[in-house]
């Protein structure tokens, strides 16, 4: 049936002024004693995310995103407004969702401690009622894409922080859900393994098309994951829209490092280009560049036409500076 209510048909992810208080004990200057306070951590948010979208949801430490998160995946209980994933309510409805989307805490882990990582899928593919062909198929092209095989059969413990996050993406993925749920995935890798995990992120949502809700303070995953972005500030949405109109709109610069093979005093480049010799040899310049039009590959035509580039690397604008422009935008704190 196609009516509005029908949870095939509904958006996959549909917040409204959603609220969420936590009552601490805050101590008392000059007292042993502690006062009883309410902490808003997600504030009046509303937010609508739409089957197979990809969306970075970012802000400051504190700002509310894993608070969310916990009550996108019934977790925890809203104080005030609504909660709908893939049109169900989250809290009543947790064990039917948690067929349909595969969830990863970056700072916490579902696997078995104790037990090699090949035996936690298999009783995750029981949980999930997987037939064991399933099972063993999908995890082959988990395996292959995420490369667990070097270490499919020790015990989680004795993994890496690398290894043991790539275990986590295959243990959320193996039910093949169509919600992908992220929350600080890449934290605390370096950056070949970030690399490699978004790669298999991005081919298991072409192959898929999964809708992807992300959290990072790394604008890497944003700029190779999602196509959206969504920063969230003191517990509400502070800035909505595509991923490329954030940046031209906050002007942003990102910074191309480039070692060249002789020395060079100047580079000549595009206008919105600006250029330093870092060092005195001039062998390595550092060309910060802003707004869409320039892109990267525009600009290695305009310094190969001049040097050969022996190595470069690109810098992302630090995504605390991009989200503190916009929260500094929106008047003081309000907390
Ligand atoms: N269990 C809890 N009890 C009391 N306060 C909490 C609890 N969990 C979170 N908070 C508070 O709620 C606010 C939002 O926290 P939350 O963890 O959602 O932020 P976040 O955006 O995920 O931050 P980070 O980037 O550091 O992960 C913070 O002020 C935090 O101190
Ligand atoms: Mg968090």
């Amino acid at each position: 049936m196609n009516t509005p209510d029908d949870p095939q048909q509904a958006p996959a992810i549909e917040l409204a002024q959603l609220r969420r208080d936590y009552l601490v004990r805050a101590p008392v200057a000059g007292s042993r004693r502690r006062r009883r306070q309410v902490v808003r951590a997600v504030d009046e948010l509303t937010l609508r995310i739409d089957r197979g979208e990809a969306v970075g949801f970012v802000g400051a430490n504190g700002a509310g995103k894993s608070t969310t998160i916990k009550m996108m995946t019934g977790v925890l209980r809203p104080s005030a407004g609504s909660v709908r994933v893939l049109g169900r309510d989250p809290v009543p409805e947790r064990r039917h969702l948690a067929r349909q989307i595969g969830v990863v805490f970056g700072q916490r882990t579902q696997l078995w401690w104790d037990l090699p990582l090949r035996d936690s899928f298999r009783i995750l593919g029981a949980m999930h009622r997987l037939t064991d062909r399933r099972r063993e198929e999908r995890l082959e092209r988990l395996v292959d894409g995420l490369d667990l095989g070097g270490f499919l059969d020790r015990p989680v413990r004795q993994l890496s922080l690398g290894q043991r996050m790539r275990g986590e993406v295959a243990a959320a993925l193996l039910h093949s859900p169509a919600l992908v749920v992220l929350d600080e995935p890449t934290i605390g890798l370096d950056l070949v393994s970030k690399e490699g995990l978004r790669r298999f992120l991005r081919e298991d949502r072409a192959e898929r098309g999964t809708t992807l809700f992300l959290t990072t303070h790394d604008m890497g995953d944003v700029e190779r994951l999602c196509e959206r972005i969504v920063v969230v500030d003191a517990g509400t949405v502070a800035y909505d829209g595509a991923l490329a109109s954030f940046r031209e709109r906050l002007g942003a610069p990102r910074e191309l490092v480039v070692d060249l093979a002789e020395p060079a005093a100047a580079l000549r480049l595009p206008d919105a280009a600006r250029t330093t010799a870092v060092e005195a040899g001039g062998i390595r310049h550092r060309i910060s560049f802003a707004g869409a039009e320039l892109t990267v590959p525009a600009l290695l035509t305009a310094i190969g036409a001049q040097a050969e580039v022996r190595d470069l690397e690109l810098a992302e604008p630090r995504i605390e500076d991009l989200v503190r422009q916009i929260s500094a935008r929106r008047g003081p704190a309000r907390r």
